[in-house]
């Protein structure tokens, strides 16, 4: 689709929302530029003035099957019209078995594995982080420099990419040590040599229950790490008994072309946490771990909402339509984006990096005189909103592309022309 903006922005209407949204809402949220959304189709997002975007950042990756999907709708509204809930914690429903089935069906490996249905990202981690400390009676973590895995009190403690996110909240869960997560082929020496230094001085690799990691550094940048570093801390793991969380929630289900990241690096994970694409906009959450590490007994885990039959009625179509081809055209349109973009470091000085994979794709910007980097950034992001293209940040300096799955070639070279021009 081609972007259509019809009124100034923000438009009347979006600015007497927005005139009360900011009276009364937290100002907790960091809100990235003036869009009041009123409806979605697919890859183009209106506004409440009639304006249409181009959206290149599904909700924070989130609407993989793009904005109300038909199938995804119908699905919802028959679940909802036979009942919106029972407590999936107490009782049993067909939409929970089936789904439990065929997730598990995808875990690497071929399983056997379970699933622990939450809300969110975040609730799948902590999830994670519980069976992990459960599971192996060890009470500490290791994880990454750069990482965001949620802000709940569990999660936050593993989450390292920007000091906002912690300050003023005070103690976190305790034993959780950071390391440098590996950006280029030949630093996965570094981070093997960090974690061994850590078990030679504070850390009794006997005491560590997991390692928790995103195979794809999201928010941290959209670092692709070199391709020995998963299989490493599999060999760590494996050697000290330890188990491995690959946080999933941002690159998983279907985005980077495999239904898992994971399986780009042929590594089989203890745990996947998966959430944001799992019902295309429906707060799920889903931790999975191999079926032997999963053991804990009734009553150790559970969630009042976690497991909506409706989210999960939303995750059965997405999953049928993320199969059904959308992790192919990922893959595709990824390919796309790439080949695209591939020589923009040459062209616009603007540019120093490009780096992606499927429809994980991102570039890095440069410092314009004494306007630091996150500032271009931050300033490009906020004019392709005015030519109608919706983009987000991530890293220090990075733009990122994450597109729903249903992306087609002429909205991606629409996208690349608009961005194109904003460089130039
Ligand atoms: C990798 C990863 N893990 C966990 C989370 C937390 O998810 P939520 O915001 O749903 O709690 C996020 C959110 O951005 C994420 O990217």
């Amino acid at each position: 689709m081609n972007p259509k903006i019809v009124t100034e922005l923000p438009g009347p209407k979006a600015r007497a929302i927005i005139e009360t949204d900011t009276k009364y809402t937290s100002p907790s949220y960091g809100r990235v530029y003036p869009l009041v959304m009123r409806r979605g189709s697919g890859v183009m997002v209106e506004d409440v003035d009639g304006n249409q975007f181009l959206d290149f950042q599904a909700g924070i990756a989130v609407c993989s099957t793009g904005h109300a999907h038909p199938k995804v709708v119908e699905a919802i509204q028959r679940q909802a019209a036979d009942f919106l809930h029972m407590c999936s914690a107490d009782f049993y429903s067909p939409v929970m078995a089936e789904l439990s089935q065929r997730l598990t069906a995808t875990f690497p490996g071929g399983g056997p594995a379970r699933v622990f249905y939450a809300n969110s990202g975040t609730e799948a981690v902590e999830a994670a982080m519980k069976l992990s400390r459960y599971h192996t009676g060890r009470d500490k973590f290791i994880a990454f420099l750069g990482s965001f895995h949620g802000r709940s009190m569990g999660s936050l403690s593993l989450t390292s990419s920007k000091t906002a996110q912690r300050r003023r909240f005070g103690a976190l869960v305790p034993g959780v040590h950071h390391v440098t997560y590996p950006k280029a082929a030949g630093e996965t020496a570094q981070t093997r040599a960090a974690i061994e230094r850590l078990f030679q001085t504070i850390l009794p690799p006997e005491e560590v229950a997991a390692i928790v990691v995103e195979p794809i550094q999201g928010e941290g940048g959209y670092i692709v790490p070199p391709s020995d570093f998963l299989p490493t801390l599999r060999e760590i793991a494996d050697q000290h008994g330890i188990l491995l969380v690959a946080d999933e929630v941002q690159c998983g289900l279907g985005r980077t072309g495999k239904m898992w990241a994971v399986e780009h690096a042929n590594v089989v994970p203890d745990m996947i946490c998966s959430s944001k694409g799992l019902a295309s906009g429906m707060p799920l959450g889903a931790m999975m771990a191999r079926g032997d590490i999963m053991n804990w007994t009734p009553g150790a885990h559970a969630s009042t909402f976690g497991g909506n039959p409706v989210c999960l009625a939303a995750a059965l179509a997405t999953l049928d339509l993320v199969q059904g081809g959308l992790m192919g055209n990922a893959a595709a349109m990824g390919q796309r984006i790439i080949d695209r973009i591939a020589g923009w470091p040459k062209r616009f000085p603007r540019v120093t990096a490009v780096r992606g994979l499927g429809l994980m794709v991102a570039i890095d910007l440069a410092p314009d005189g004494s306007v630091p980097a996150g500032d271009v950034r931050d300033k490009i992001i906020e004019r392709a909103f005015h030519r109608g293209l919706l983009l987000l940040s991530c890293g220090e300096a990075a733009i990122r592309f994450m597109p729903p799955l249903v992306v087609g070639a002429d909205d991606v070279d629409c996208a690349l022309t608009i961005l194109e021009g904003l460089l130039a």
